[in-house]
């Protein structure tokens, strides 16, 4: 088993888009000898997030079907990359509703969750349409504050200008800083 496992989840709700694009860029440079797994969020639908954090004993069940899948995928990972492109200054609906299910995760028994999460690194890969990135602040903090509320390290934000399917070909400055993203960063 190689030493880092990146999983690449793609939050966008249309297939091969610019976050996609500029996620493929990035994976090209991972740091050497990585794996990478690569799984769309909407190949994988998830029941609407149920809380029943304070019903009877607040214990959720084993997760069966797709959220088995995404539950097992997330703990074999060494990295978490968070591709969603910017929806309404946010992540998109299915990453929002697989992070919702970190909250069932660490509470379902046996599965210690909340200790392996603090192993990880979390990345997050965005397309945004505006042409100040500032507007992507509450995805990157969203992000940012889910991967350090486990005590997980932060490996940064790639962030490229895009609207039009294929238009993450033009902007070569994300490219650019895509190539060296995974190894370039200091982690903490
Ligand atoms: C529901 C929805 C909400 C969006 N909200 C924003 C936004 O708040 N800010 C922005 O810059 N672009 C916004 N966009 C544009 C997308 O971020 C942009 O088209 C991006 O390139 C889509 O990435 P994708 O091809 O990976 O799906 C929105 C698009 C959709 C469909």
């Amino acid at each position: 088993m190689a030493e880092r496992r990146f999983l690449f989840l793609m939050g966008s709700a249309r297939p091969g888009g610019n976050t996609e694009a500029l996620a493929r860029t990035a994976a090209e440079h991972l740091p050497e000898g990585a794996e990478q797994r690569w799984l769309h969020l909407d190949d994988l639908p998830l029941p609407p997030f149920r809380d029943v954090r304070h019903v009877d004993d607040g214990v959720y069940r084993a997760p069966v079907g797709n959220e088995r899948v995404l539950l097992e995928a997330t703990l074999d990972a060494t990295d978490l990359v968070i591709a969603s492109p910017l929806y309404w200054y946010s992540v998109s609906a299915s990453t929002k509703l697989y992070l919702d299910y970190w909250s069932a995760w660490m509470r379902v028994p046996g599965v210690d969750f909340r200790r392996r999460m603090a192993g990880k690194t979390t990345w997050a890969i965005s397309a945004v349409s505006d042409d100040d990135m500032a507007v992507a602040d509450p995805l990157v903090g969203t992000l940012r504050l889910c991967a350090q509320y486990f005590g997980g390290r932060w490996g940064g934000a790639l962030l490229g200008f895009a609207n039009r399917p294929g238009e993450m070909a033009t902007d070569h400055d994300a490219l650019t800083r895509a190539k060296t993203f995974f190894t370039a960063r200091a982690t903490g």
